[in-house]
């Protein structure tokens, strides 16, 4: 792994009908980062990552992804999207669902799929662990199946990068771990930006962590001051009631 930057936002600003929602972000993912983004809801975490996709364009700023523009480096991001975005009544089983994350690459008007892809697909469905799930309907999974599945539609096409729009919300506890585990994992070869609200993501696999709401609180590094936090949540009294004060803060808040 280098310190080449695979991420540099700088300067970023976005507003919508009439209220900043980007302000002033600058962020520098390297090769090989695990990197938490966490923030409150509304804090623009969906719409940093759809940004740094190219799928929305900043009124002000610039975004490289390893040196280039978002638009031409689409291919190398795999984006896991929030699970709520998906229709998983539709009749598909989770093997072609993994296959649809190879459609933006195909050309022409049928749009088939060889040999290669199927393994593509069946690969990606091993490093989630839900391989032996390939034949099933994506409507009798779990939640948690759902979303190893729709993380191994992001892997098929072998991305650089792998950015997750809350990945665990409709992760069960028990097998919380494990999905961190696959995570970790998958951290040892690609570079992984994970947005969530949940503060309790914040685990050992993760190498770096900002705060987002509106502006961005970083300082490169895996800790999470109260600095940070105060500033993306204003009031610590949230990240407390959450459950999981302790984990990767460097002082105890005063009312500890
Ligand atoms: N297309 C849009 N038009 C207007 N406002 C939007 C749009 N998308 C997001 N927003 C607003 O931007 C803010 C940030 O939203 P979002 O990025 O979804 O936050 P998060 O993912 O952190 O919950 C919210 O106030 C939301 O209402
Ligand atoms: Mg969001």
């Amino acid at each position: 792994m280098t310190d080449e930057p695979v991420i540099e936002v700088e300067d970023l600003w976005l507003s919508r009908k009439g209220e900043v929602i980007l302000e002033g972000i600058n962020l520098r993912v390297l090769q090989g980062d695990f990197f938490a983004i966490i923030g409150p809801n509304g804090g623009g975490k969906t719409t940093l990552l759809k940004v740094i996709l190219g799928l929305i364009p900043p009124d002000r700023g610039t975004i490289r992804i390893l040196g280039g523009l978002p638009g031409d480096k689409r291919h190398l991001l795999g984006y896991v999207p929030q699970l709520r975005t998906f229709d998983f009544n539709y009749p598909l089983s989770v093997r072609e669902m993994v296959l649809s994350g190879l459609l933006g690459r195909k050309t022409g008007i049928f749009k088939t799929f060889n040999d290669a892809d199927y393994r593509l697909a069946d690969k990606a469905l091993s490093t989630m662990g839900v391989a032996h799930l390939a034949d099933r309907t994506i409507r009798n999974l779990s939640g948690g199946e759902q979303q190893r599945v729709v993380i191994a539609r992001a892997l098929v096409g072998d991305p650089k990068v792998l950015l997750l729009d809350e990945p665990t919300v409709f992760v069960d506890t028990p097998t919380e771990t494990q999905f961190y585990d696959i995570l970790g994992n998958l951290a040892r070869s690609m570079t992984i930006v994970l947005v969530t609200h949940d503060i309790g993501v914040i685990i050992s696999h993760v190498t770096k962590v900002a705060c987002l709401n509106h502006r961005l609180y970083t300082h490169d590094s895996k800790e999470l001051t109260e600095d940070m936090i105060q500033g993306a949540y204003k009031c610590p009294v949230d990240i407390i009631a959450h459950g999981h004060p302790h984990r990767v803060l460097r002082q105890h808040p005063p009312e500890e």
